[in-house]
């Protein structure tokens, strides 16, 4: 039993074989190559256990086999063999390799892939570079450990490279100690060693520089610092091209500026400098990226103002992305991040739009700093704008009517701000919104179906602590089925809301302290999916719907306490294990 078998007897234990084509020889009428189909089938035969996945494998036709293409002439040139998550958490008994060269005999392979295995912290075998005519290697989600062998550095065609380790930050890692032979592939365009430590080695910038047609580099937590990317200017004559580069995660540069190194990459579209805790203002000579499309910026200490920041990208026409938060803004909440001694930015939206700023974004996440001031008028003629989170600041003053005019907008979330004034009849026009959130401000008036008949896709509506009355019809049927409702503490003053029942899809209901009168109608026991329902602080009388507990088997949380309910608490709720279960007054 040779090393190969042993990794495809691995392998194929995990087997799924997808038909991702990357050459073109689908409609190939050639047959295999004889020693070439001898080889797969030799491998085949000398799989322990299982052919399952391998079924296919049969008759002498290899180019017809499944995850096998050939070329016209019938030599195999790609051999697809990519797995899927499910299959990555089967247990496979790692193994030592010995040398074998079943795949050697396959001498057009030009693609490769084997990601999405488990392979069990196995070293990636030294003969994978001995397959000179490979263009393109996938060996990612794969569970490799070990150094990656100096081996590849003989892949001279090899243009795609992707070691992305599946789960970083565990010890049985990818790691290089000598990036050299990484010079040697100099076809390559697209390089993602994401989660693989390049600890010591020194001279990256110099080896990724002498990459003639690299366009894609991912660096994404890599253990990197200072001495791999350099605050000072470098040689980067090839890396001036560069398109994308993902450099998050790597804390070496904890407290520092964004490196210099990076100042000639002027062609990026995609920059990601996400949680690196970086300590600085954002560089003016971001301002000569002026073909970035994509900015990822979070978790990061940046003190620069809004109004610097704007203006640095005043000439950056493309920017669809503009991601700063402080906060996450995952899942509705507001999650803070871990450093909460975080700087913040400061400062007001400019009064004007500086030059073509923001014609062409379509993201903008502001969340968690201390940005004060107005929402200036000019948001709404950002009319790309499809998500906009600007809650956990400081603004002030009304919120302008302009917004209306984004028709685009999916999600706007601006809670937790000083907010004053009345929620424009306009949004109402926001036809694609999905979400609407601007709880936690100062806002007043009435709320009525006005805002809400045309919004048919809300998923969720937000606008707890408001000075706000709900003045929704008791027969309105609303256009949308909503999974979030938020509407603590804002005044609805009626028996419990009819309109609910239509809602057939909620998740979260708050309607705590919103001076809700009358018994809890039987209908809400056909909200099977919530999770979380709060109605505490209200003047809900009578007893509980006998059922609550049965027909609601996702909650977690139910809050009832500070009401007139009696009788006594259903046994279909005694035996249910909640997170949160509040009945008597506090
Ligand atoms: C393969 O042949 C089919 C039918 O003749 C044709 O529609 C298709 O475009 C061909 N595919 C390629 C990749 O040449
Ligand atoms: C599968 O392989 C293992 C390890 O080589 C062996 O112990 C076992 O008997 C084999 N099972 C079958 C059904 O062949
Ligand atoms: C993944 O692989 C497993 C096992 O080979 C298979 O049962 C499952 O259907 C596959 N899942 C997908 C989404 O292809
Ligand atoms: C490599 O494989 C992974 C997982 O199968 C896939 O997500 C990724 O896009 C592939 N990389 C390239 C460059 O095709
Ligand atoms: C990856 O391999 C290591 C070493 O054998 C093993 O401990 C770990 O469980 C594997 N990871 C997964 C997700 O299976
Ligand atoms: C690189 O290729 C040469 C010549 O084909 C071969 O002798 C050598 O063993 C290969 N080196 C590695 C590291 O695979
Ligand atoms: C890389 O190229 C250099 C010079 O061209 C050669 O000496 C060296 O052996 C190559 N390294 C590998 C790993 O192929
Ligand atoms: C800069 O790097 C390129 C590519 O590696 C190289 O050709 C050139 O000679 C270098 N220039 C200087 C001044 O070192
Ligand atoms: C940018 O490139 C120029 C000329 O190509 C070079 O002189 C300068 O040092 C480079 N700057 C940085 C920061 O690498
Ligand atoms: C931002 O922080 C850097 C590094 O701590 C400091 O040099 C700079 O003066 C600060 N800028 C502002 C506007 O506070
Ligand atoms: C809203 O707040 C602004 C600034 O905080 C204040 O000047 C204005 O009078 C307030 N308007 C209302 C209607 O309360
Ligand atoms: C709430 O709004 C009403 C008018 O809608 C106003 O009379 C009242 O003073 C406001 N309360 C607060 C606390 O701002």
């Amino acid at each position: 039993m040779g090393r190969f078998s042993t990794i495809f007897a691995v392998l194929v234990a995990l087997l799924l074989i997808q038909t991702v084509k990357y050459c073109d020889c689908e409609n190939s009428t050639s047959s295999c190559i004889q020693e070439e189909g001898e080889a797969l089938l030799k491998f085949k035969h000398s799989l322990r256990n299982i052919s399952h996945g391998l079924s296919s494998w049969k008759g002498k036709d290899c180019c017809q086999w499944k995850g096998v293409f050939c070329d016209n002439t019938g030599h195999v040139v790609e051999l697809d063999l990519r797995g899927n998550f499910s299959s990555y958490y089967k247990p496979v008994a790692p193994e030592i390799l010995e040398e074998n060269s079943w795949l050697l005999k396959l001498k057009y392979l030009t693609y490769l892939d084997l990601s999405n295995h488990n392979f069990q912290g196995m070293i990636i075998p030294n003969f994978l570079g001995s397959m000179k005519s490979l263009a393109y290697l996938n060996l990612s989600y794969a569970n490799f450990s070990g150094e990656v062998p100096y081996h590849l550095g003989n892949l001279t065609a090899l243009q795609v490279l992707d070691l992305h380790m599946y789960d970083y930050g565990r010890g049985d890692q990818l790691y290089v100690n000598d990036v050299n032979w990484i010079s040697n592939l100099s076809s390559l365009h697209y390089l993602d060693v994401s989660g693989v430590q390049f600890g010591g080695t020194r001279n990256l910038m110099q080896v990724l520089n002498s990459l003639p047609s690299l366009t894609h580099l991912d660096l994404h937590e890599c253990g990197l610092n200072y001495s791999h990317i350099p605050n000072h200017p470098v040689n980067s004559t090839h890396l001036a091209t560069l398109q994308f580069l993902d450099l998050s995660n790597n804390y070496g540069f904890s407290g520092g500026p964004i490196p210099i190194a990076l100042r000639n990459m002027t062609s990026l579209r995609v920059l990601h400098l996400t949680g690196n805790s970086f300590e600085s203002s954002i560089p003016d000579w971001f301002g000569n990226f002026k073909s970035l499309v994509h900015l990822y910026l979070s978790q990061n200490q940046f003190n620069s103002t809004l109004d610097s920041l704007i203006s640095i990208f005043g000439n950056t026409c493309q920017l669809k992305t503009l991601q700063l938060p402080l906060l996450f803004h995952s899942a509705y909440e507001l999650v803070p991040m871990d450093y909460l001694i975080a700087k913040k930015f400061q400062g007001e939206f400019p009064g004007n739009l500086p030059g073509c700023f923001g014609l062409a974004l379509e993201t903008l996440d502001l969340t968690g700093h201390y940005i004060g001031g107005a929402l200036p008028y000019w948001l709404g003629e950002l009319k790309f704008l499809k998500y906009l989170y600007l809650g956990g600041n400081a603004f002030s003053g009304s919120i302008p009517t302009s917004l209306g005019k984004l028709s685009n907008l999916r999600e706007l979330v601006i809670k937790n701000n000083q907010l004053n004034g009345t929620i424009p009849n306009c949004l109402g026009q926001l036809l694609n919104l999905r979400v609407l959130d601007v709880s936690f401000n100062s806002l007043q008036g009435t709320f009525s179906e006005v805002f809400l008949d045309n919004l048919s896709f809300l998923k969720e509506l937000s606008i707890s602590h408001n000075n706000l009355t709900a003045e929704l019809k008791t027969n309105w049927i609303p256009p949308f089925q909503l999974e979030y409702i938020e509407m603590e503490a804002i005044k609805i003053g009626t028996q419990f809301p009819q309109w609910l029942q239509t809602q057939k899809q909620l998740i979260k209901l708050d309607l705590s302290d919103a001076s809700i009168w009358g018994v809890i109608p039987n209908w809400i026991l056909h909200m099977h999916l919530i999770t979380h329902m709060n109605l505490s602080y209200n003047h809900i009388t009578g007893p509980l719907p006998e059922n609550i507990g049965s027909s609601m088997p996702s909650m977690v949380s139910l809050l009832l306490n500070n009401n007139l309910i009696n009788g006594s608490i259903p046994s279909s709720l005694c035996n249910r294990a909640f997170a949160i279960f509040r009945f008597f007054k506090q």
